[in-house]
């Protein structure tokens, strides 16, 4: 029986269902790019200074960053080896066994598909707004959840069903389309950088850690740097997901490292000049709104500037939605075909080389849980799964470090086991800063993932008929 449940899978290339493989390294670092700058950036960093962290947000994302660097070296370092679409899931088959690479799968789907609802969330928030400005606003009761005294928020559920079309088009259009969208966001973060390096008042950064560096509120709330870093770190979800595009890489192992990699040092700089200059022009706790950064371009007066801003935003939240829910139905994808979730799901559409079925799956839920579920309440449950994945990924390469010393790595973690260990404690204590209300939540998907693992998975598993396809090494 315990053999059983840790039963492992070979490190295998299967040849049945291969994706098409079309995406370049830059097309991956776009990706990257595309999943990572977002609503963690653009929205989080006004509410984490003005509740949290005070001008010291930028030491939250110092923080955050660092545990995200040491756990994006181990993913390099797993992709490259391992390799597969199925991200963290497919690394963990080969590492633990069967059941916890069947909770780590479980984990990346609360992680992806929550994280495409919430910042779904968010989009629509902007595009409300943008619809207002030109006199179009929705009423009310079409653009907020039910909870929140609306009907539906139609804006959120509708550009989750557009990007459903997109990707069963196909990625590499999918593709093109993120990088011309990512070179928006760019220019729209270069304009925030350019007129706010002129404009900055040394006096906002006094006080600048007003919170300290961590406490627990009466009312369970958590405040300081660190509880900033573990809210803020939602900015830098995404970087996993050019690990799912494994499989549709001309290279992978080449240009899976140097994706992650580049996407996650580039950004981390982007969010400490932007959170840095943010609290500078802007005094904290004046920043929490739902669009600090255009909010702080028309308190300075460039009224044009913030406009310009809003709607690289929306163009920005597009891409983030759109590699978060490509990497969602990857890793659909990889289980499916494992056996662990039904065969239904294990088909790539003869015409278009896509796993139409996932897609059009995920997007209905995903449009219904953005519709009808606030922000807040996605938000937080987030951070929480991808935290634990990335503690498992570190885990992984030192037992595989281990147990196959001998396997090819085109890339390794440096300092191995310590970089992959500090990558476990960082990432773990980041998980020990949020609520326990978000730990609890966390716990009861866990849970519900478990009773379909013994109901369904755990029989239907490729790996009862040991079948393995071509050794790669
Ligand atoms: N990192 C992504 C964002 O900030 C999820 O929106």
């Amino acid at each position: 029986m315990m053999q059983q449940l840790f039963r492992t899978k070979a490190i295998t290339q299967d040849t049945e269902n291969t994706l098409n493989r079309c995406l370049s390294k830059w097309d991956l670092t776009f990706l990257g790019i595309g999943a990572i700058i977002g609503t963690g950036i653009f929205v989080l960093t006004g509410i984490a200074a003005a509740t949290q962290a005070g001008a010291a947000v930028v030491l939250s994302f110092v923080i955050a960053g660092l545990a995200c660097a040491f756990a994006a070296l181990s993913y390099a370092e797993l992709a490259a080896a391992v390799g597969g679409c199925g991200s963290a899931y497919g690394y963990s088959y080969a590492a633990f066994g069967e059941l916890i690479a069947w909770i780590i799968g479980w984990d990346l789907l609360l992680e992806y598909a929550i994280s495409v609802a919430a910042v779904a969330n968010g989009w629509a928030g902007y595009f409300n707004n943008a619809l207002s400005a030109i006199g179009l606003g929705l009423p009310e009761a079409l653009t907020k959840a039910p909870k929140l005294g609306g009907i539906i928020n139609l804006p959120a559920t509708m550009i989750i069903l557009i990007l459903m079309g997109l990707l069963i088009i196909g990625v590499k259009h999918s593709a093109k389309i993120n990088n011309i969208m990512v070179a928006v966001k760019l220019a729209t973060i270069a304009i925030f950088i350019g007129l706010a390096l002129f404009n900055v008042n040394p006096e906002n950064w006094h006080p600048f850690m007003p919170f300290g560096w961590f406490e627990t509120l009466e009312n369970g709330k958590t405040v300081g740097v660190f509880a900033g870093a573990s809210i803020v770190f939602f900015a830098y979800v995404g970087f996993d997901a050019v690990s799912t595009a494994a499989e549709e890489a001309q290279n992978p192992q080449k240009d899976l490292p140097f994706g992650i990699i580049a996407a996650l040092l580039f950004c981390t700089t982007v969010y400490i000049l932007v959170s840095g200059l943010l609290t500078g022009i802007v005094h904290y706790s004046d920043l929490n709104v739902s669009s600090p950064v255009a909010y702080s371009l028309q308190l300075l007066g460039y009224n044009w500037a913030s406009a310009l801003v809003a709607t690289g935003v929306i163009a920005g939240l597009t891409t983030v939605m759109l590699v978060l829910y490509y990497g969602l139905t990857r890793v659909i994808f990889a289980m499916a075909r494992d056996g662990l979730l039904p065969e239904f799901f294990n088909a790539v559409h003869k015409k278009t080389q896509t796993p139409v079925r996932v897609i059009v799956m995920c997007g209905v839920i995903m449009a219904i849980i953005a519709g009808l579920i606030p922000l807040g309440d996605l938000a937080e449950l987030v951070n929480i799964g991808t935290l634990a994945a990335f503690v498992l990924v570190c885990l992984g390469v030192i037992v595989l470090r281990s147990t196959q010393p001998d396997l090819i790595r085109p890339f390794r973690s440096p300092y191995s086991p310590l970089f992959p260990a500090l990558g476990m404690i960082s990432c773990s204590a980041l998980m020990a800063f949020l609520p326990a209300q978000t730990w609890w939540r966390f716990l009861i998907w866990l849970a519900m993932g478990l009773v379909f693992y013994f109901v369904y998975s755990k029989s239907h598993s490729k790996l009862n008929l040991h079948i393995h396809i071509h050794p790669q090494n």
